[in-house]
This record gives C-alpha cells, sequence and structure tokens, in this order.
C-alpha cells in the first residue's frame, strides 16, 4: 500500500510525512511545487530512505497528477497543497486562486479518473483527503460558540475565500461523482518547520534578531492553537477511520490572543536565551497597522471527532510552545537557509507599509 500526498515540504505536509514515516513502513508518494514556502531540506533526515518518493509537480497539471496516480497506485490521496500565508492573499491574491482553487480542481479530476479505473474493492477503500482551515467559517464574536462543521461558511480573506471554493469542490465531487473524499478543517497551527512569516516562528526569529515583533492593530485578535503534531495525529485518525462525505474540525481548544501568544514567546527566550542587555524580549513588542479585514476570533468545536473517531490532542499550549521554542533555538541554520533575498524583499515591503 501507498499514500500520496500533496505540499508535503510545506510546514504541516512535511511534519506529516516525518510522522507517517516514524510510526508506519507505509510509502508515501510526496508531490510539492516547491514555493517559496516548500523546503526541501525539511525532508533530509529521509534522504536514501526508499519509503520516500518526491516528485516536483504541481497539483493543477491533471495530466502529470493522473500519470502518477497510476503510476504509483495509492489507496489515497491528502492534500496538503496550498497558498496558505492570509497576508500574501491580500496582496496578490492571484496564486491563491490558481493553486488553491483550480489546483484542487484539477486535482479532482484526475482523482476522480483513476478512482473510477480502479478495481471494485480499491475504489470502496480509496480516502481523498483534503486537509482545510478554520478560516472558511469567518470570524466570531466573543461570546458566540466555537465553529462546528454545520457553522456557515463566510470567508473574510482571500485565503479563506479560496480554501473555501476548494472545500465546496471537494464535496461537489463526494455527492456528484462518489468520489470517497473527507474534508477537515484545522485551526492554526504551529510547530517545527513552520515559516517565519507566520505570527509564531516569525515573533521567535524577530525576537532573536533584536527587531521589532510587530503585532497587528491592538492585539486581542483571538486564534486557537493546536501543536502541528496534534494535527497530523488527527489527519491519520481520520484516513483510518472517517467517513467518505464527513467533515471533521480539528482543534485543540487553546484559544489565546496574539499579545498573549507573543508575551509567552518573549518569557520562554528570557529564560532560554537571555538578551545581551539582560533585558526582556517584551521591549521589542510594537504595535503596527492592522491587517485589512482582520478576523478577530477563530475557535474550533472538536467534539466531532473527538467522539466519533476516538482523538484527542496530547500537547497544551505551553507544552507545544515550550517544544517549538527550543525546535527553532536549535535550528537556526533552518531559519537562516530560509530567509533568502525572496523572503527578505517580502518582510521589507509588508512590515515598512504596516509601520
Ligand atoms: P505551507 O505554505 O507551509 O506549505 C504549502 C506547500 O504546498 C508548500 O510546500 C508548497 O511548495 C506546496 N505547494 C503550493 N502550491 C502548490 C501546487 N500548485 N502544487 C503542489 N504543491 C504546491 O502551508 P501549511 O501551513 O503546511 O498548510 C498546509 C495545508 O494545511 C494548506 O492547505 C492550508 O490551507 C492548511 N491549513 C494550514 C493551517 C496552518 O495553521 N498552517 C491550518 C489549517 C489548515
Ligand atoms: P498568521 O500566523 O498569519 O495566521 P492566520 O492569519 O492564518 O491566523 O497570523 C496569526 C495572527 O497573528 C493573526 O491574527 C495576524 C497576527 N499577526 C500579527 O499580529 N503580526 C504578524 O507579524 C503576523 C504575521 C501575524
Amino acid at each position: 500500500m501507498t499514500i500520496l500526498i500533496t505540499g508535503g515540504a510545506g510546514f504541516i505536509g512535511s511534519n506529516f510525512v516525518l510522522d507517517w514515516l516514524a510510526t508506519c513502513n507505509e510509502p508515501v508518494i510526496n508531490v510539492d511545487k516547491l514555493t517559496y514556502a516548500g523546503n526541501l531540506s525539511n525532508l533530509q533526515s529521509l534522504q536514501g530512505d526508499k519509503r520516500h518518493l518526491f516528485i516536483h509537480g504541481d497539483i493543477g497539471d491533471a495530466a502529470s497528477m493522473l500519470q502518477w496516480l497510476r503510476q504509483y497506485q495509492p489507496r489515497a490521496v491528502i492534500n496538503f497543497a496550498a497558498e496558505s500565508h492570509v497576508d500574501r492573499s491580500i496582496h496578490d491574491p492571484e496564486a491563491f486562486i490558481q493553486t488553491n482553487v483550480n489546483g484542487t480542481f484539477h486535482l479532482l479530476e484526475a482523482a476522480l479518473a483513476y478512482w473510477r479505473d480502479l478495481p471494485e474493492t480499491k475504489r470502496d477503500d480509496f480516502r481523498f483527503l483534503h486537509i482545510s482551515t478554520d478560516e472558511v467559517y469567518g470570524s466570531l464574536d466573543p461570546r458566540d460558540p466555537p465553529f462546528t462543521e454545520l457553522s456557515r461558511y463566510a470567508p473574510n480573506s482571500p485565503y479563506a475565500a479560496s480554501k473555501a471554493s476548494s472545500d465546496h469542490l471537494v464535496r461537489a465531487y463526494y455527492h456528484t461523482y462518489g468520489l470517497p473524499a473527507i474534508i477537515t478543517n484545522c485551526s492554526n497551527n504551529y510547530g517545527p518547520y513552520q515559516f517565519p512569516e507566520k505570527l509564531i516562528p516569525l515573533a521567535i526569529h524577530f525576537a532573536l534578531m533584536e527587531k521589532p515583533i510587530p503585532i497587528y492593530g491592538d492585539g486581542q485578535q483571538i486564534r486557537d492553537w493546536i501543536y502541528v503534531k496534534d494535527h497530523c495525529t488527527a489527519l491519520r485518525c481520520v484516513l483510518q477511520k472517517g467517513l467518505p462525505g464527513e467533515v471533521y474540525n480539528v482543534g485543540s481548544c487553546h484559544e489565546q490572543s496574539n499579545l498573549e501568544v507573543v508575551e509567552t514567546i518573549c518569557a520562554r527566550l528570557d529564560l532560554e536565551r537571555p538578551r545581551a542587555n539582560q533585558k526582556s524580549y517584551q521591549e521589542l513588542i510594537t504595535f503596527v497597522k492592522d491587517r485589512p479585514g482582520h478576523d478577530r476570533r477563530y475557535a474550533i468545536d472538536a467534539s466531532k471527532i473527538r467522539r466519533a473517531l476516538g482523538w484527542a490532542p496530547k500537547e497544551t499550549f505551553a507544552s507545544g510552545m515550550q517544544k517549538t521554542i527550543a525546535w527553532y533555538l536549535e535550528n537556526e541554520t533552518w531559519v537562516q537557509n530560509v530567509t533568502t533575498g525572496r523572503y527578505r524583499d517580502w518582510i521589507n515591503t509588508h512590515y515598512q507599509a504596516a509601520s
């Protein structure tokens, strides 16, 4: 048996591949376009490992995707590939439509053609697992209950709208053609290998560089943080026990304001890597112009996946953050390698405009 994943050189995808091969021997075919966010060095520990086959490819190339599906005969496709950064989607949405909407459509076309040709027993067991986000549900007020699988779609950013479109396409391929597809909508992930454009790795990176740590607006926006490895165990659980046509929300119930998150990072760094001037890293916190259309609060009700599939997260926010900060302190070379010219161009343009 084999699985095919897309976007496996990105943050969550590479964590998924590493965890998968640490827990079982089933080979992984990993198709990734290697955009600025894809990084093969995340998978360096798998060099020479015959269970992992990397293919440089684009989910929008249906003919090649179909050829690889027929060649490697996977029992499942797990679609992580996406443009994933909200700020970039505000600045330049086109790539989000190309990959998240058109790309998912072409991948679905390839998967459907492949699935239809499978013998009946294999067809029943096949799964198309689409990895999505809680951002498709829009923004919550402080006293609103968390998002359930029945919450209304109300995406507010171009990123969220493109992911919502992809979810609708996946749903339609199940209902119209019977493709055994499942969707997961997860809250904000953090952990090793996250590109330092997202809040947590960016705050760690900027603190260590003694640069102002940018907080958008008043910093009271709330996100529901999950350690990436807990997300990966949820996905393995859904692949094993989830039902076609179903949606599962994934989250850890760790709601934190952005300011609280950054204060936690500063307090931990004060202990682990005290500044030369003996002052707290908190001194670097800087409030900058807010993100346009900034969603105020996300929160996930994960009771369905807990009840129906028996999944539960292992990490608390404190333990997950401790592991994450330790990883970034031990892997400064990784950060140096990904913060190349293209990264610096983005940071310069984006944060100059925000200051
Ligand atoms: P990421 O940006 O770190 O990685 C995306 C990966 O997809 C990269 O390796 C990139 O090279 C690849 N890719 C992009 N376009 C491609 C294409 N056309 N064909 C093939 N590969 C392509 O993203 P991530 O944070 O790892 O997120 C993975 C998935 O999980 C995304 O679908 C995202 O929407 C979803 N998600 C992310 C979070 C989060 O907090 N990061 C939360 C919930 C859901
Ligand atoms: P981010 O990590 O980009 O994830 P998302 O937008 O998908 O939730 O941002 C998390 C929160 O942190 C979000 O409310 C925006 C905020 N934020 C800042 O305040 N400063 C920053 O420099 C970044 C990147 C994000």
